[in-house]
This record gives C-alpha cells, sequence and structure tokens, in this order.
C-alpha cells in the first residue's frame, strides 16, 4: 500500500511534468486515467498501487517528445523509475510495474501483465465515451487535420476499439459504441 506521504510526492512529480504537455495530456487527463485505472484493477484483480502510479505518470515525457522526437513511453517509464528510485520507499516490484506499464501505454502488444493491459485501457477510456469522443479525438485531429479529421477520427476510434485488453474495457466501450456511431453517421450525413 502507498503511504501518503508517496501519493503526495508521486502528484508532486507529476503535476510538475505535465506542465510541459499540450492541452489534451495534463494533469487532469493523468488524473483521469489514475482514476480508471482503479476502477479496472479492482475489476480485474489488478496490483491497484502500479496502476494508479503508471497512469499518474505514464505521460510524463509526453511534451519533451514532441518537441524532440523520441518516444514518449520509453522515455517516461526511464523518468518515472529514476523518480521512484531517487524518492526512496517504493518497492522494486512496483518500479518494475511501474516502467513496464508506462513503457508500453503508447505500443501493440498481444499479452503482458495484467497492469500493463489495465493502464493501456484506462488511458484511451477516455476517448471511448461521447463526450470523450468529441473533446478528444475529434477536437486533436481536427486541430490537426482540417478537413481530412474525420476519416482520421473513423480509422483510430477503429484502431484502438479493437485493442483494449481487459473485458471490463471492452462492456464499457461497447456500452458506448451506439452513440459513437449515430455521432460519426450525423456528422457524415452534413
Ligand atoms: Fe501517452
Ligand atoms: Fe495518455
Amino acid at each position: 500500500m502507498l503511504t501518503e506521504r508517496q501519493i503526495v510526492q508521486v502528484l508532486r512529480f507529476a503535476e510538475l511534468a505535465y506542465e510541459a504537455n499540450d492541452k489534451f495530456h495534463t494533469i487532469e487527463h493523468a488524473k483521469e486515467s489514475a482514476r480508471i485505472s482503479l476502477e479496472l484493477a479492482k475489476a480485474e484483480g489488478g496490483n491497484e498501487d502500479v496502476c494508479w502510479v503508471s497512469a499518474m505518470l505514464h505521460d510524463i515525457s509526453r511534451g519533451l517528445c514532441e518537441k524532440n522526437g523520441c518516444d514518449h513511453g520509453s522515455e517516461g517509464a526511464k523518468y518515472a523509475k529514476e523518480f521512484l528510485v531517487a524518492a526512496g520507499g517504493f518497492d522494486q516490484q512496483l518500479v518494475d510495474g511501474v516502467y513496464d506499464s508506462i513503457y508500453f501505454h503508447n505500443k501493440e502488444f498481444l499479452e503482458g501483465p495484467i497492469e500493463r493491459q489495465i493502464v493501456w485501457d484506462a488511458d484511451k477510456l477516455q476517448s471511448f465515451t461521447l463526450d470523450g469522443f468529441k473533446s478528444r479525438l475529434c477536437t486533436y485531429w481536427y486541430e490537426r487535420l482540417g478537413e481530412k479529421w474525420l476519416a482520421k477520427v473513423k480509422s483510430e476510434y477503429q484502431f484502438y476499439y479493437d485493442r483494449f485488453h481487459t473485458k471490463t474495457a471492452q462492456l464499457i466501450i461497447a456500452k458506448h459504441r451506439p452513440s459513437i456511431e449515430a455521432y460519426i453517421n450525423s456528422l457524415e450525413a452534413q
């Protein structure tokens, strides 16, 4: 179990790190990912501490890597590990689990520890409710691609839809799918 002090340490470190990120990858995105990852961890039997810390820190290198062209999963995993080791008191199993989950959160994989699967799902789930779909996926691609945004959104929606790992997340996305598809159809009819 994480101590009160460790939770505060992670939150403080995350708040600073996320300042370098764009508006889609803020500390709120991290906190929402962490909240969802705890729900998934309870439902799927994952280690809650590993899931929470990983989700809180998963995008800590996003802003830096957008500038430098590095891989923000690999870079973030290293950075998180450095922080946890330097902070002290986090056990080795947690440090290793966090490293793995952050490393893989932006990479395709078929198998792996349940925590890795949970963190991957928790990060993406936010874009799979109708509100999240509009405010995250649609807005992100509209601002980057202009006219061609809808085709990209549709392919990305399907790409990630097929890559959720946990049963719990798959049930959630299936529930929201009809409203998202109706919204896509309404856009295409315009
Ligand atoms: Fe990410
Ligand atoms: Fe993320």
